[in-house]
């Protein structure tokens, strides 16, 4: 049987009111399994909800509607207050290492903060930083610094420690080397594998590139304007792609040969809004779908699976 670590089922999430005419639909029926100790990576392009899907996930937000269990138990989302309960399971890693980090409180601070406030304060506190920094490959020295000493793969690495001080279960990595210096990624990627293996940690891994999911993801999910449009195992999407939005993500992954290079297709622009496309009846998709048909403009399609718990929500796609 597959041990879940968190389910959460048709998460949704409108900002802005309907009656004032500003409501952006940036979730819709998002729906996940997360398997304890594996990596499920979610894609897609700016502002297709990517980072409010964290947010509703660690309780920085409430849903408008959906739930969430983690290790079977359910969740009480709220809208403010106290989400201690949430967070001892569940952390965060932001994009912006310098984002989650107080630039008035040293390293050593900063970890001290979060351990008290979980009540995690032990005899040895300063050994328990130490082996925190440690665990992301900071030498002890390190607990001194205030973030404007850093760079920012070591603001990330001291970011991942304030999150592994709880002690969570899972870790929603939301994009957490595209604000870092290409020479440090690879650094940083392979540090949250190790640390993975070591505590058994399940992740869920965002990015808006689909080649820095591939390589450590065991599920994904492509989201398309706040919906999930293909999920499954990392082989089934990979391999064979059923939605023609994942197809133009794999063919926009740059490859080291030229003559693939100077036939790629380029992906074309989305839709200036989200609000646009819902305003539209169909699939979103449509209009930049080089396959769709006229049903496509009026009916929109629903994620259902195609084989062996490989879903997509595409017309044609589920025909053929
Ligand atoms: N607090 C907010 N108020 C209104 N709209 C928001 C808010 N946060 C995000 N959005 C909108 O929701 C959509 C999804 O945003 P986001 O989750 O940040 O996407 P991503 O992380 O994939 O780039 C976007 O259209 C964005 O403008
Ligand atoms: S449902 Fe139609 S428009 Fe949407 S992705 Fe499939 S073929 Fe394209
Ligand atoms: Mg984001």
């Amino acid at each position: 049987m597959v041990d879940v670590a968190l389910k959460a089922e048709q998460l949704a999430k409108i900002y802005g009111s309907r009656r004032a005419g500003a409501q952006v639909d940036a979730l819709s029926d998002v729906s996940l399994t997360l398997t304890r100790g594996k990596t499920f990576g979610v894609v897609g392009e700016s502002g297709c909800g990517k980072s409010t899907l964290a947010r509703l996930l660690v309780g920085l937000e409430a849903p408008t509607s959906g739930s969430l269990a983690i290790n079977g138990e359910q969740v009480h989302l709220k809208a403010k207050g106290d989400n201690r309960t949430l967070a001892r399971k569940i952390q965060l890693v932001f994009q912006d290492p310098f984002s989650s980090l107080d630039p008035r409180m040293t390293v050593q601070r900063a970890l001290k903060e979060i351990l008290r406030v979980h009540g995690l304060h032990r005899d040895d506190l300063d050994g328990r930083i130490r082996e925190l920094l440690s665990m992301v490959g900071l030498a002890a020295r390190f607990a001194e610094r205030y973030p404007h000493e850093l760079s920012g793969g070591q603001a990330q690495r001291v970011a991942i420690a304030r999150a592994l001080a709880v002690e969570p279960e899972v870790l929603v990595l939301d994009e957490p080397t595209s604000a870092l210096d290409v020479s440090v990624r690879a650094e940083i990627i392979n540090l949250l594998v190790r640390i993975q293996d070591e505590l058994e940690l399940t992740y869920l891994f965002i990015s808006h590139d689909l080649s820095m999911v591939r390589h450590i993801s065991d599920e994904i999910a492509v989201m398309y304007l706040g919906r999930v449009v293909e999920a499954g195992r990392y082989d089934q999407v990979f391999e064979t792609p059923l939605h023609p939005y994942t197809l133009a993500l794999e063919q926009a992954i740059p490859v080291p040969d030229p003559e693939h290079e100077r036939t790629r297709k380029v992906l074309s622009e989305a839709p200036a809004h989200v609000q646009v496309a819902k305003a539209t009846a169909g699939c979103p998709y449509a209009p930049r779908c080089p396959l769709a048909e006229p049903i496509c403009g009026e009916v929109a399609p629903v994620l259902q699976e195609k084989s062996d718990g490989h879903r997509v929500s595409c017309h044609v796609a589920l025909r053929h």
